[in-house]
C-alpha cells in the first residue's frame, strides 16, 4: 500500500527465504521493522554491527511492549486512571509524599502502602496510578478488590488449589487490596487477607486503601485474623490518610460529574 502524498518509496520487502526463517526463529519485530532498517543501512552504507544491533534492539523494544501489555491486561487494573489524570495539589496526601511513592523505591524494598480516608478523596486513583507505573518499570501487579480476592480464594479453595493461586498472586511485585471495609466482612474474607498478607510479607509490596485505618480492620473482620493480618501489613508499611471532601460531590455539585446533554 503506497501513499501518494511521500515521495520515499517503500522498502523492498525481504527475500521469502528470509522470512520464512525469521517467521521460524519467532522474531516478528525484527521481521516488521527490517525492510526499513536495511533500507536505511543500504543507503546510509551502516556498519554490518549497526544493522544487526538496531535489528535486535527492535526485538527487544517488541518484546518488552508486548509483555507490558499483556501484564497490564492481566493485572485487572479498574478504570484506566494514571498520573496524567491526576492533580497533585487537589489531593490531600503532601506532593513531597506523592512524589517519594512515584519512584517504586518502596515496591523495590517490599514495603507496603496502606491509604484511608473518606470516600472519593482519590485512594483509588493514586493507587492505580502506581500500579501502571509499576508495570510501567518492566514490573507485575495484581489488582482485587477485598471481595474479589475472598472470589478468588474461595474458588481454589473448593479445587484444591489455595497454595498455587497464592503463589500465582504473590508473583507480583506489587499487590494491591482495594477498598477494605464499608460492609462489614466474615471469615472467609478475613482468611483470604490474611492469607495474602502472610504470603507476601518482607517479599512483595501490598497496597490497601480503605476508609478504615487499618487499625480498625479488626471491626468490620474476625479479630484473630485480622490482628495477625494487620501486623504483618503494618510493619514495614507508608501510612497514609487521605482526608477532605469527596472530589466526586464536588465534580457533581459543580456539574462537572457528566457531559451536559444536548
Ligand atoms: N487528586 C486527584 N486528581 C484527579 N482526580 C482525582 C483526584 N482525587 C480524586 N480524583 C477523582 O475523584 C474520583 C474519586 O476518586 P477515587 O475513586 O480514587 O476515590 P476513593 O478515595 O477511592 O473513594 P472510595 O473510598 O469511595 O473508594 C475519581 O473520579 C478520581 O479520578
Ligand atoms: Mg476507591
Amino acid at each position: 500500500m503506497t501513499t501518494t502524498t511521500t515521495t520515499t518509496r517503500p522498502a523492498p520487502p525481504l527475500p521469502e527465504d528470509l522470512t520464512a526463517v525469521l517467521k521460524r526463529m519467532r522474531l516478528p519485530y525484527l521481521r516488521a521493522a527490517a525492510p526499513e532498517v536495511l533500507a536505511t543501512a543500504r543507503a546510509q552504507r551502516w556498519d554490518p554491527a549497526e544493522v544487526l544491533r538496531v535489528l535486535l534492539a527492535e526485538e527487544v523494544r517488541g518484546r518488552d511492549e508486548a509483555t507490558k501489555a499483556m501484564r497490564r491486561k492481566t493485572a485487572g487494573l479498574p478504570a484506566g486512571k494514571t498520573f496524567a489524570s491526576w492533580r497533585e495539589h487537589d489531593s490531600s496526601i503532601p506532593v513531597p509524599t506523592q512524589s517519594a511513592l512515584a519512584t517504586l523505591e518502596w515496591v523495590g524494598r517490599a514495603e507496603n502502602l496502606a491509604i484511608s480516608g473518606p470516600s472519593g478523596t482519590g485512594k483509588t486513583h493514586f493507587v492505580e496510578a502506581l500500579a501502571h507505573k509499576v508495570i510501567d518499570a518492566g514490573m507485575r501487579v495484581a489488582w482485587f478488590t477485598l471481595e474479589s480476592l475472598t472470589a478468588a480464594i474461595g474458588k481454589a479453595t473448593v479445587d484444591g488449589s489455595v497454595a498455587k493461586t497464592i503463589a500465582r498472586i504473590t508473583r507480583a511485585e506489587l499487590i494491591v487490596i482495594d477498598d477494605i471495609g464499608m460492609l462489614p466482612s466474615g471469615q472467609a474474607a478475613a482468611e483470604a487477607f490474611y492469607r495474602v498478607v502472610d504470603a507476601a510479607y518482607e517479599r512483595r509490596s501490598l497496597a490497601v486503601t480503605s476508609n478504615l485505618h487499618p487499625s480498625g480492620f479488626d471491626t468490620i473482620m474476625p479479630k484473630t485474623l485480622a490482628t495477625a493480618a494487620v501486623d504483618r501489613l503494618l510493619h514495614h508499611a507508608h501510612v497514609i490518610v487521605t482526608e477532605g471532601t469527596s472530589l466526586r460531590l464536588t465534580e457533581a455539585t459543580a456539574g462537572k460529574g457528566v457531559v451536559p446533554l444536548t
